[in-house]
């Protein structure tokens, strides 16, 4: 059953919302080679805090962390550790926070130092694919048009779509209906309605769209070994277009 917030209730999402993005900005400028994902986690669990706000995916089906932190070829739910970033690298971080009894999700991808130009149109298209997406998140727009969007775009610059994975509603939990897949054909599912929020979060690799999780039984990564990347941003449906709960 896809739960349709009121105006207050999205008020309290975004106030949650701007938790993540303040959040993922701060951790942003701190990405740097010789920094390890552990010192990011740190520091995110130690602003959440702060925020008064409440770790969404630390405890959640045991997952160990605050954040998800997935490198190069992690797609997603990559495991805070010692590993060191490098130059070159690029960096995918998630993270959900509840305040006030309701969740918001974001995540972005940024590059370590330099990175090869293929790097660079991998974050660019994925970014531009979330873009298209939020702008699909309006009236009278059905749930599969969001999808279409990414997969068009990510697959016009060739590049491919993670289909293992999907984005979903959220409110009052992190997981709510509907599943949002990344990929489809135009004009299916449920019609968008006012009150609607959906975390929306395009998954997109440079070879193939294959995925393998790793002995740690959460990191996800790329069966051909090829590069990923990840943005996700919740987004309500109003009747002024879409409303991006998780940035100011
Ligand atoms: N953004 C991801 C999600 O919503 C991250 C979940 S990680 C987990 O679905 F640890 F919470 F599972
Ligand atoms: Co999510």
């Amino acid at each position: 059953m896809i739960i349709c917030k009121s105006k207050v209730e999205l008020e309290k999402m975004h106030r949650a919302g701007l938790v993540v993005h303040e959040l993922l900005e701060a951790l942003r400028k701190m990405v740097a080679p010789g920094v390890t994902t552990l010192d990011l986690e740190r520091e995110a669990e130690r602003r959440i805090a702060e925020a008064g706000a409440v770790p969404a995916f630390k405890g959640y089906m045991n997952y160990p962390c605050v954040l998800c932190t997935s490198v190069n070829n992690e797609i997603v739910h990559g495991i805070p550790s010692e590993r060191k970033l490098a130059a070159g690298d690029i960096l995918s971080l998630d993270v959900g926070v509840s305040l006030d009894g309701y969740f918001a999700d974001a995540a972005i991808t940024v590059p370590v130092g330099e990175v090869k130009p293929e790097l660079e149109k991998l974050l660019r298209v994925t970014q531009e694919a979330l873009e298209r997406a939020i702008e699909k998140t309006r009236l009278p727009n059905r749930l599969s048009d969001i999808s279409a969007a990414i997969e068009e775009h990510v697959e016009a610059h060739g590049l491919t779509v993670v289909r293992d994975f999907v984005g979903h509603g959220i409110g009052t939990q992190l997981h709510e209906d509907p599943q949002l897949p990344n990929y489809g054909k135009p004009g299916h599912g449920p019609r968008l309605r006012e009150g609607m929020v959906l975390a929306i979060e395009p998954m997109v690799n440079t070879g193939a769209a294959g995925v393998k999780i790793l002995e740690d039984r959460w990191t996800a990564v790329t069966q051909d070994g090829g590069y990923s990347a990840h943005f996700e941003h919740c987004v309500a449906v109003t009747q002024n277009g879409p409303w991006v709960l998780t940035r100011p």
